[in-house]
């Protein structure tokens, strides 16, 4: 399996960094396509894993996918098979967004649980209450949720349906089965991400009518069977991508980065704690500028839904806090186990106390090098950015899972000038 060598330095980070399509928009996106025949293409995909595994999902379930990064284009193939494997649920949870689309296209839907994973249980509890709320019966058997419309396999109906927590692929799934239930259905504490705002767009472009989709309540009128149109759309910037890097530049004294075609409005949680932090984060056109000029300040962290501080940044935030002039709380409160990156921090001289789902980070002079390993996405991400400042050398192992969601990485940071490399089949 191959790891990331960072060779830590402090030489500051400085150039231009393009920021790629948002993995988290684009999957549920490429779930829609089931929502219509004919050809859909989606531009400004990220080359990431999880793309080639919704790619094969789609495949599997008979549809004509080719992924030519940037673009991918979905066409119907001759067969459908209204079902999601084990096998492929199990790489990647976002798989069960296909519930929806199946079941409101198909009447019918066989889709494997996925199962816990390595941030938490991420029951999908919500999803299956909606769903039924619209009519579906669900039984679950041997590990699959299998589903049926109405009167056996009949159109979905309409319903208001109230999450009792905001969920991102929860409401990105029941908006998808609405667009094709018969009436109006209102999601009523819907999660406000931009990506299930960009869905809302996606299914307005293939004739559903969707409003308030990145407010908490979201109202769709369902479309006749047949009546969705296949589309062409581009997928709107990575924001957890963008502040990763956000992050590693604000890691040196000196650095000076430009992130392209950042989306600020997306990001101003984030921003508004660099801030706090003594970063200097600008907004340029369609860019987001970020300069560290003097020592970075202890800033407490809490994360919370989209407009919230998002989960996705809060182990990069934390290591940005490691090497704060004092002490500061990091407080997660959506997934129950995600801090995973505190004992690898620790192994590499972090004074990070965890107590429950709050860190207690103490700022360290320095951090130094080591091997280490995650198995969440962005506690990885955070380890190879504590490498850009450690000393010596830092080995992420396990790179499997940054490729499921950062494009290019290393070629990206070499471009800003630090010292990374992929090394081939190093040791698991
Ligand atoms: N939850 C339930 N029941 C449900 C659904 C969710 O209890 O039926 C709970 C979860 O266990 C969690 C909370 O609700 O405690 C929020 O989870 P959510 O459903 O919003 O998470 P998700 O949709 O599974 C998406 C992103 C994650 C991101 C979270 C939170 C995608 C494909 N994934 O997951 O992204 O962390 O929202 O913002 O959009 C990542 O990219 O690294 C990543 C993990």
């Amino acid at each position: 399996m191959d790891a990331i060598r960072v060779r830590g330095s402090q030489k500051p980070l400085v150039g231009r960094v393009q920021v790629s399509g948002a993995k988290n928009a684009a999957l549920p996106i490429l779930c829609a396509t089931l929502l219509s025949d004919g050809a859909s293409k989606l531009r400004n995909v990220p080359k990431l894993r999880d793309i080639d595994t919704t790619a094969a999902l789609l495949r599997f379930m008979g549809r004509d996918v080719t992924v030519s990064a940037p673009e991918v284009n979905v066409a119907a193939g001759s067969d459908v098979r209204p079902e999601a494997p084990y096998e492929l649920v199990k790489q990647m949870r976002a798989s069960v967004m296909v519930l929806g689309p199946l079941l409101a296209r198909f009447g019918r839907a066989k889709v494997s649980l996925p199962g816990g994973c390595a941030i938490g249980a991420r029951p999908i509890d919500q999803h299956l209450k909606a769903l039924e709320a619209m009519g579906a019966t669900i039984r679950l058997d041997r590990g699959y949720v299998i589903a049926e419309g109405p009167n056996g396999g009949g159109r979905l109906r309409g319903a208001e349906v109230v999450f009792d927590l905001p969920t991102v692929t929860g409401t990105e799934n029941i908006m998808m089965a609405a667009a094709l239930a018969k009436g109006k259905s209102v999601l009523v504490n819907s999660a406000r991400e931009p990506e299930v705002e960009e869905l809302g767009r996606i299914l307005n472009k293939m004739g559903a009518q969707v409003s308030g989709a990145g407010t908490d309540v979201i109202e769709i009128v369902g479309a006749e069977p047949g009546a969705l149109a296949p589309f062409d759309h581009a997928v709107i910037p990575d924001r957890i991508e963008a502040g990763t890097y956000m992050i590693a530049a604000a890691m040196h004294e000196g650095s000076d980065v430009v992130l392209e075609g950042a989306e600020w409005d997306d990001l101003e949680a984030l921003v508004m704690k660099m801030r706090m932090a003594g970063v200097q984060v600008t907004s340029e056109g369609r860019d987001i500028r970020v300069r560290r000029t003097g020592d970075i300040k202890p800033v407490n962290v809490t994360t919370a839904p989209h407009p919230g501080f998002p989960t996705d940044m809060q182990a990069q935030f934390m290591v940005l806090m490691c090497i704060a002039k004092g002490e500061s709380v990091v407080t997660e409160t959506i997934f129950e186990n995600r801090f995973m990156h505190v004992p690898e921090l620790q192994r590499m001289g972090a004074s990070v106390a965890l107590r429950g789902n709050t860190a207690v980070v103490q700022g360290v002079p320095r951090l130094y090098g080591a091997s280490v390993m995650a198995t969440d996405l962005r506690a990885s991400a955070s380890l190879v950015v504590a490498g850009l400042v450690a000393e010596d050398e830092t080995e992420v192992r396990r790179v499997y899972h940054l490729d499921r969601g950062y494009e290019h990485l290393e070629t990206k940071l070499q471009a800003l000038g630090a010292d990374v490399a992929r090394v081939k089949g190093a040791e698991g």
